[in-house]
């Protein structure tokens, strides 16, 4: 693996008194995938919100391609190839499905020509070609997820930072959006992904990163992990013979 993308060195990070980060350390490397899970609470949200600018960071240091994530704006972190999906909806509501994905598009100095890229996301998200014209905040949560991944595949983001995009999908959409997410990981696109949905973050994952109370408390590989009787009893909801 060469060396990482980003780089995250004894980060810390609170709101007043609550220390929602306390320390983390870790790395995501060129083309690497890394799943971050954890129950309610453990600060995963504060993490990626910490590593888009959007939560100031009170100690220690995360660099993306070698700039220091605290000193640099979130405009040029955005043009330097980061791309943030926040929890929840990570779209303009007010404009046009069209209009959202062509801001994506054109944040980035884009190799791939506009209808090229459009039509590689229509082609994943054919539901979303079909309410191109309807505002963001008309469509459904579902439907709002997609947009959101689908603006990742018009942006090409060298590093996806993604909370919980499953939430609030049905299993079908939340099949649809991790496919997607599966093509950008093979593309080469580097994911930071937080999620739920342990089982779906820890196919999609090389690596993963177990969180608690604002710390890691275990970490290795996605597949092993999947098969750990810590991971399956508290975060995949199995007994751990269920699977042997
Ligand atoms: N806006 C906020 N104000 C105060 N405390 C918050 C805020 N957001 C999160 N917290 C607290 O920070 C901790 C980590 O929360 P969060 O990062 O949202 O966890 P997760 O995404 O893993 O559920 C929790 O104790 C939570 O209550
Ligand atoms: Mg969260």
């Amino acid at each position: 693996m060469s060396e990482g993308i980003l780089q995250v060195e004894g980060l810390c990070a609170n709101y007043g008194p609550i220390r929602a980060l306390r320390g983390v350390s870790f790395s995501v490397g060129a083309g690497e995938t890394v799943a971050v899970i954890g129950a309610n609470g453990a600060g995963k949200t504060s993490l990626m919100r910490a590593l888009s600018g959007m939560l100031p960071i009170s100690a220690g240091r995360a660099t993306f391609l070698g700039r220091d994530i605290a000193r640099t704006r979130t405009h040029a972190m955005a043009r330097a190839g980061l791309l943030h999906v926040p929890e929840g909806r990570g779209t303009l509501q007010g404009m046009r499905v069209l209009e959202n994905l062509r801001l994506a598009w054109e944040i980035r100095p884009a190799k791939e020509s506009f209808e090229d890229a459009l039509a590689k996301a229509y082609q994943r998200f054919p539901r979303l070609q079909e309410r191109s014209e309807q505002p963001a905040g008309n469509l459904s949560g579902g439907e709002q997820q997609m947009l959101a991944v689908a603006r990742a595949i018009m942006n090409r983001p060298q590093l996806l930072l993604l909370d919980e995009p499953s939430m609030g999908l049905s299993p079908r959409f939340t099949g649809e959006v991790f496919k997607a997410l599966a093509e950008l990981r093979d593309a080469g696109v580097s994911i930071l992904i937080v999620e739920q949905n342990v089982s779906r973050a820890l196919q999609l994952a090389h690596r993963a990163l177990v969180l608690t109370h604002g710390e890691f408390t275990l970490q290795g590989d996605a597949k092993a992990l999947a098969k750990d009787p810590r991971v399956m009893a508290s975060y995949l909801g199995q007994a751990p013979e269920a699977m042997a």
